[in-house]
């Protein structure tokens, strides 16, 4: 008989976002992870308001025993030139934040890099952390405890674009929000990184039918689809399709169930200037630059139905 596998250590990095609360909602119902910290930065709202979020989405799932640290409130070197309101509401929840419970715990002491820093002293097996925001906190940790670099397992992030962007003809959300960063965590050779991007998660829409079923799982699961009504809105007013990306959610579903998506090596720079190009990702081959493992490819209905039964479960 095989000893049972034990859970994998994970840390989410995240700015609270509608697809950020499917995600950490995800890694809540999924046995194979022991979420041993929240951590919050800037990005689609700004960091109060995502920290909030953060502790009204483990409140709703009864988790208020996931601390919490409060992260950066902007970028490392220039201004964050875009945030989302537009798609995630001013309140980052799709304006329906008053409807889910009060944070039931005050956020750590130590901050963001303090409490990753201290998951991952303490940890016995290899921690992922997986960065669904801008990605300072984690640029700041791998520059402030290089000497913790060791205990974390993988970096999975979700941003980049290899073809088309979402903020301009070329740069994703969260890697424009703070390009310096981006390039620090995906050029370094000391972690692996998964880079899920974005012509990986709009290939994962979930449509009428996945939310309907969502609303009619429970209190919990019904919530999580209140939240993301004003985001089809969006959707729907932006590109006439009745189906929303849960983009973040791909990204931890990978941290979950290690392999689900399919990658392939590439060296990856971001594009670091002030002009048009900012915030791109570029598969760029230059002989000392580590690769990241890209996500290129999934069974899109599995990894949808996957998230989808997962969720269900929390009722
Ligand atoms: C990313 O940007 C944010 O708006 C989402 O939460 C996701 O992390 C997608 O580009
Ligand atoms: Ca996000």
């Amino acid at each position: 008989m095989s000893a049972p596998t034990r859970p994998i250590p994970l840390i989410i990095d995240t700015d609270p976002g509608v697809d950020d609360a499917v995600a950490i909602m995800l890694a809540l119902a999924s046995p194979e992870i022991e979420l041993r910290a929240v951590t919050t930065v800037f990005g689609n709202v700004p960091q109060p308001r995502t920290t909030e979020n953060a502790g009204r989405l483990l409140a709703l799932c009864d988790r208020s025993d996931v601390p919490i640290g409060r992260g950066a409130t902007r970028p490392i070197v220039h201004p964050q030139r875009k945030r989302a309101e537009a798609w995630h509401g001013g309140d980052g929840l799709g304006g329906r934040a008053e409807m889910l419970p009060a944070p039931a715990a005050a956020p750590d002491a130590r901050g963001a890099v303090g409490l990753m820093a201290a998951v991952l002293s303490a940890a016995s097996e290899p921690v992922t952390i997986a960065g669904i925001g801008p990605l300072t906190n984690i640029a700041l940790l791998l520059a402030v405890h290089p000497e913790l670099a060791p205990r974390i397992g993988r970096i999975i992030v979700m941003g980049g674009a290899l073809g088309e962007g979402n903020v301009s003809g070329v740069a994703e959300f969260n890697i424009h929000s703070d390009p310096e960063a981006a390039h620090r965590v995906l050029t370094q050779p000391a972690v692996p990184v998964t880079m899920v991007p974005l012509d990986m998660t709009l290939r994962c829409p979930a449509g009428p039918a996945w939310i309907e079923t969502l609303a009619s799982g429970g209190r919990r699961c019904g919530a999580l689809a209140e939240v993301i009504t004003h985001y089809r809105a969006a959707y729907l007013a932006r590109y006439g399709i009745d189906a929303v990306a849960v983009h973040d959610a791909v990204a931890v579903l990978e941290a979950v169930t290690p392999g689900v998506l399919e990658t392939t090596p590439m060296p990856i720079q971001v594009a670091c200037d002030l002009g048009p190009a900012r915030g791109a990702t570029v598969a760029f081959a230059d002989d000392d630059a580590p690769s990241v493992l890209v996500a290129v490819g999934a069974d899109v209905d599995a990894v949808l139905t996957e998230i989808l039964t997962r969720l269900l479960r929390l009722g």
